[in-house]
């Protein structure tokens, strides 16, 4: 799909039919730097086929690691890996790169990598990262963009994150495997993606209390035992399906979702914008009339409504009766939707960390620019209540975590190609 730069997308006057919702992209990455813990063949299923995966399959085999991915399956074979320096030409191409550096350092006790990319939502430091692993006995330099680091031995610590950062919280729970000793994290993460890495990693044969909370004690255990893992479905990507609903008359499934724990606060979001949503055992059956209704959002750390489908619901709620506003709280630079949205006669106003979002609005299709993934999603979304045609450039940003957005708009009828 590389040489298709754009998508082109019709208003869509209802939508019908039903979307497969993918495996998750921010779960199997970390799942995926996991696997360094142990000596042996892991597999993976239901894994998405998006690029960020492709980026991390290569970090591996930087470290020798074996990758194979195929039809949703990827198995990893870890028993020949070695140490190398991990170039920023390949680090900078994904934020989860960092990642690595837990489980690098329990394993060979030093790492040189390059600093991590991402999409550009905000300044995006490392701080809490490197300050966790500097309480576990890590000696930390950066120089150009090179990071390196160095222990004796990793030792188990009790630190306090001054942010429940989600990739924080993954890398130091991975680096606190190795460690010696007991580990205690406090204000820690607790999304979806933190959960179903404990669980793996205590498959793995790893000891972790306070699965689920802001408290983890982690007692090192040194190396692993190989495992296989099965992939939970994307909760942003169904949440993406969901917020659309609300903005097009819509009878429609998302297919396996079985179970909408994960997604309780998006549907809650939904259910305020005017969607039904009914579960069933394997699916979730949504239903709208297109008329969303108003209203003030924020986003906000698990459980509450996730920062990744903050620029869907701006999206939406130009259609909304009456004016709405949505705050975000997590990043601090995260409104790049507004300004292409204005391309499309969109009229949003940005105060501090709050957007007003003007309704009824009377979108015109033209051609608008993805920069980052969730924004570039979120423009697609906009083709759909833009009067004509809107095209979407760019859209290698979007192939990074969603498999086949064009199939999925297909699959509930809506007029949608690579041009
Ligand atoms: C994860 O990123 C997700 N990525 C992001 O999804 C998501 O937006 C984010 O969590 C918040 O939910 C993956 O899981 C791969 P953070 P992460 O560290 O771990 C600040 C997507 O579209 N911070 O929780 O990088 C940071 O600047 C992606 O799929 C520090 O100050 O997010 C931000 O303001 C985009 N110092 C806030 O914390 C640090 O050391 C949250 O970041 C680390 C983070």
């Amino acid at each position: 799909m590389d040489c298709l730069k754009a998508i082109s997308v019709k208003e869509a006057a209802l939508l019908k039919g039903s979307i497969e919702i993918q495996g998750s992209k921010n779960t199997v990455l970390p799942i995926m730097a996991a696997t360094l813990l142990s000596s042996g063949i892991s597999v993976i299923y239901n894994c998405p086929m998006i690029e960020d995966v492709q980026v991390m399959c290569q970090l591996l085999e930087c470290l020798h690691v074996k990758t194979r991915l195929e039809d949703h399956v990827l198995t990893i074979d870890t028993r020949n890996a070695s140490y190398e320096v991990l170039p920023d030409t390949l680090t900078k191409k994904l934020r989860s790169s960092v990642l690595l550096l837990g489980p690098i350092l329990a394993r060979w006790q030093k790492a040189e990598i390059g600093m991590p990319g991402g999409c550009a939502i905000g300044q995006r430091p490392i701080d809490i990262h490197l300050e966790g692993l500097m309480r576990m006995n890590v000696d930390v330099r950066v120089h150009k963009d090179i990071l390196t680091c160095e222990t004796f031995y990793l030792q188990g610590t009790e630190y306090h994150l001054h942010f429940p950062s989600v990739g924080a919280t993954e890398n130091l729970i991975m680096a606190a495997v190795g460690a010696k000793g007991r580990t205690i994290l406090r204000g820690a993460a607790k999304e979806p993606e933190i959960i179903e890495l404990c669980n793996y990693l205590l498959s793995m044969g790893a000891l972790i209390e306070g699965v689920g909370t802001d408290v983890l004690i982690i007692k090192g255990t040194g190396e692993l035992t190989s495992c296989d893992y099965c992939n939970v479905y994307d909760r942003i990507v169904a949440g993406t399906y969901l917020l659309m609903a609300a903005a097009v008359p819509s009878d429609i499934k998302l297919t396996g979702i079985e179970d909408i724990h994960y997604l309780k606060n998006v549907i809650q979001v939904a259910s305020k914008l005017g969607v039904n949503v009914i579960k069933f055992e394997h699916y979730l059956s949504i239903q709208s009339l297109g008329k969303v209704l108003a209203n003030d959002f924020k986003t906000g750390i698990y459980p509450e409504f996730p920062t990744d489908l903050q620029p869907v619901l701006i999206t939406v709620l130009l259609k909304a009766g009456g004016n709405s506003s949505v705050t975000e709280t997590v990043f601090e630079n995260r409104f790049g939707i507004v300004k292409e949205l204005a391309k499309l006669d969109a009229k949003i106003d940005i105060k501090g960390q709050t957007a007003f979002i003007k309704g009824n609005a009377r979108l015109q299709g033209h051609t608008v620019k993805a920069a980052d993934l969730r924004q570039g999603a979120a423009l697609v979304i906009a083709g759909l209540i833009c009067k004509g045609y809107t095209t979407v450039t760019d859209i290698s940003y979007i192939e990074r975590g969603y498999e086949d957005i064009v199939r999925d708009l297909q699959s509930v009828g809506v007029e949608a190609t690579y041009v």
